[in-house]
């Protein structure tokens, strides 16, 4: 899968339909990037680099080494001394300079991944992957680089990281670390980003490539709600099934920028990594810093052909745990239902009646501990509410237990309130600037999580509610951004690590959750969906997508996480209407449909909706437990998107040996006065037939035809009668 060619100086990656080509140039060593995209038979592509053409390398010509640096497509480009694009890497010496250049020394290729320190990433055995070390260094700042990548064998994905040592005798920052990058020519495209707020996360965004840097990033000290960890190139003609794609995806949850940048000479450098905003990280000699992670996919076959990829790279290759394949309990949260307004008084009732619907799993949300009746207090008390929790927290989870389902509960470990007892015992546990009142968001304040002593004290306040009753999920909330970046624990010249060091705590925090607890089921969720992102896959299967449950609005969002990360991994619930987010009214039955595509759950009062609302919920059931291994573990296409066309939603799953699908429609405003629309189907079997069966309306007449038919002819959706109706289809082999 990785081969190196000693006289042309290259290396060549393939994954199943890929080719990725580096070349080693001059004596110098110069690291170079020849070739990404279709799969190659042959390396010798050595001569894309254009070291032929002026300016020349510097052997030949170093009158021109300045040119020579500014065009010269690098594969971890250094800035200072000459290429004036934006670079990967920034230092300052202790002397306080800046500039640096990297030299190949070594490399090694050896099959399997190894782990990356401290952060989560993708793995992979031996046999699955191999991974090329090529080892580069600055000899004048004592600078090791290792830049490390991996080719999948069953996916067409190569990730990359990078790991620097201070091999020298004096301490310097880096104060800029990229994790990948790609310097390439640019065929006229358009990048395509995702975009969102509060409620309207992840909405896809395709724009033309210009020149000049274009970049989406955060230093809102998550992956954020408003720019997400991802960016794609795509040719002008990409769509669905057919065009060029590259795209980079963070496997990290903090700052991160995700770039652009088309050069004078029409070349493109796309880079991702952490963002350098406030980031200055202290290496002292011997000292090694280690980069997340960045996934790159390439395809000639758009967009359905990208998010394949991405999805079986994570189902297979990123989260783990008990639940990684299997089918998750329905559960009902009484966020919606009750807000903080609630004891258990309220939460059996909904708990036993939920029970009889056939709902698995009841979840208690905020305002069970401190003195918690509304967001302004508590936050780090994490002490059960007896008050509201009569008898306990034991006794509720026992009486849950005891009508059949399971127990959850809601966290938000990384905040403290102004008024909490924890506040007042250590004010200087809050992340703050001395001297400056820090900014408060929703009344609240961010741990700082970089000191030891605070996140033991977060680990056992979370562990010992757990060990208290039997607790099978835990809802791990983050409700504000990072701002006022100051520790109390850090030295003046390591502030700058604050950023980073608290993201590698919450990565320490779950990673030691998941080990004691190793059967809970742990949901990262962040005011919705801000932390929606490869980091905290690694820890939990599923992430709460977005606080907005509108089924209508939750198509934007949906159809925007699904073009990335796998169906199975998308918290989506049914809540009550006027939809809490939004005020609209929707059918409870789309709103089921809508929801099936991912986790799938509740999120209202079930003792106080309408009735037939309530008669509808045992169908909802059935249909997750005959549809969610389909959804979980099938191949997902998009059809057609609401969001572009305003008018209808469409998706298919379809399973690995093409003998189910599911087919879902939403047609949002209804159309007076026309016909039904054609639709197209994709990934079937054209030899086989499938039956082809209205799940939600067992009127229509089941039909049969061949996956040919299907796929080329396509299927009539009927007209609905009314706004927000979806259909639900099922086709058996
Ligand atoms: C966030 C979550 C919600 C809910 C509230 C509780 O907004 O996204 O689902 O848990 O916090 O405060």
């Amino acid at each position: 899968m990785i081969t190196y060619n000693e006289k042309q100086r290259t290396f060549k990656l393939d994954t199943p339909n890929t080719s990725y080509v580096i070349g080693i140039v001059d004596e110098e060593g110069f690291i170079g990037h020849a070739y990404y995209g279709r799969r190659l038979e042959d390396a010798d592509v050595s001569y894309l680099m254009r070291t032929d053409e002026p300016p020349f390398v510097p052997s030949r010509n170093n009158r021109e080494r300045c040119s020579f640096y500014d065009c010269f497509p690098f594969e971890y480009p250094t800035g200072g001394v000459g290429d004036y694009r934006e670079s990967c890497i920034s230092i300052r010496t202790k002397g306080g300079h800046t500039g640096a250049m990297l030299s190949y020394v070594s490399h090694e290729i050896f099959d399997g991944k190894p782990k990356l320190e401290g952060l989560p990433a993708t793995f992979g055995d031996e046999g699955e992957c191999t991974t090329l070390r090529l080892v580069c260094e600055d000899a004048i700042v004592g600078m090791r680089v290792e830049l490390l990548y991996t080719a999948f064998n069953d996916t067409d994905v190569i990730t990359r990281s990078v790991r620097v040592t201070n091999t020298g005798k004096e301490h310097f920052y880096l104060t800029k670390v990229y994790s990948a990058c790609l310097d390439m020519d640019n065929q006229d495209f358009d990048m395509v980003t995702l975009h969102g707020s509060w409620a309207r996360e992840r909405c896809i965004q395709r724009k033309t490539l210009g020149f000049g840097i274009q970049n989406v990033s955060s230093f809102r000290g998550e992956s954020s709600h408003q720019d997400h960890p991802f960016l794609a190139l795509v040719s002008k003609n990409a769509n669905q099934e057919s065009g060029e794609i590259y795209a980079m995806n963070f496997v990290y949850s903090g700052n991160f920028r995700a770039q652009a940048e088309v050069s004078q000479f029409d070349y493109v450098r796309m880079s991702m990594g952490i963002h350098p905003e406030n980031f200055c990280w202290k290496l002292e000699s011997g000292e090694s810093f280690q980069s997340p992670e960045v996934v790159m996919v390439y395809t000639d076959k758009g967009f359905d052909a990208m998010t394949s990829s991405f999805h079986r790279l994570y189902r297979k290759h990123l989260i783990r745990g008990e639940y990684k394949d299997r089918k998750r309990p329905i559960l009902i949260n009484n966020w919606e239902a009750t807000y903080f307004n609630f004891d258990t008084d309220k939460l059996l009732p909904i708990a036993r009646e939920a029970s009889k619907l056939g709902i698995e799993m009841l979840v208690m949300d905020d305002g069970w501990f401190g003195k918690r009746s509304s967001d302004d207090c508590s936050l780090g008390d994490w002490k059960v509410n007896e008050d509201k929790i009569k008898g306990g927290l034991k006794h509720l989870v026992d009486e849950v237990n005891k009508l059949g389902m399971k127990f959850g509960i809601w966290f938000e470990p990384e905040m403290i309130s102004p008024d909490s007892d924890l506040y007042r015992a250590h004010p200087d546990w809050a992340i703050a600037i001395p001297n400056r009142t820090a900014t408060q968001s929703r009344q609240q304040y961010v741990l700082d999580l970089s000191r030891n002593e605070v996140a033991d004290y977060v680990y056992e306040a979370v562990a010992s509610v757990l060990r208290s009753a039997n607790i099978e999920y835990v809802k791990w909330d983050m409700n504000r951004q990072l701002s006022d970046i100051g520790s109390f624990g850090l030295p003046a010249d390591r502030q700058g690590e604050l950023y980073h060091r608290y993201v590698l705590a919450v990565y320490g925090l779950q990673e030691r959750l998941t080990s004691e607890f190793p059967h809970l089921l742990l949901e990262n969720c962040s005011g919705g969906g801000a932390r929606f992102d490869a980091g905290m896959l690694y820890y939990s299967p599923q992430i709460w997508c977005s606080d907005d449950t509108d089924a209508i609005e939750r198509l934007k969002i949906q159809e925007g996480t699904a073009l990335i990360y796998p169906l199975s991994t998308m918290g989506a619930h049914i809540s009550d209407c006027p939809n809490h987010a939004i005020g609209r009214n929707t059918p409870f039955e789309t709103r089921g449909i809508v929801a099936l595509a991912g986790t799938f759950g509740y999120e209202l009062d079930v003792t106080k909706i309408p009735q037939e609302d309530r008669e509808m919920i045992p169908q909802q059931v059935a249909m997750y437990h005959k549809f969610n291994d389909l959804v979980r573990e099938g191949d997902y296409y998009r059809i057609a998107s609401y969001s572009q066309n305003k008018s209808f939603d469409c998706w298919q799953i379809v399973s690995g040996d093409k003998a189910k699908s599911l087919v879902t429609f939403v047609q949002v405003l209804n159309r007076p006065n026309f016909k039904s629309r054609r639709i197209l189907l994709k990934g079937l079997d054209p030899d086989k037939r499938y039956t082809v069966s209205f799940e939600n309306n067992k009127d229509i007449e089941e039909k049969v035809y061949s996956g040919d038919t299907l796929m080329k002819a396509g299927i009539l959706m009927p007209n609905p009668w009314g706004d927000f109706k979806a259909w639900l289809i099922y086709l058996e082999a």
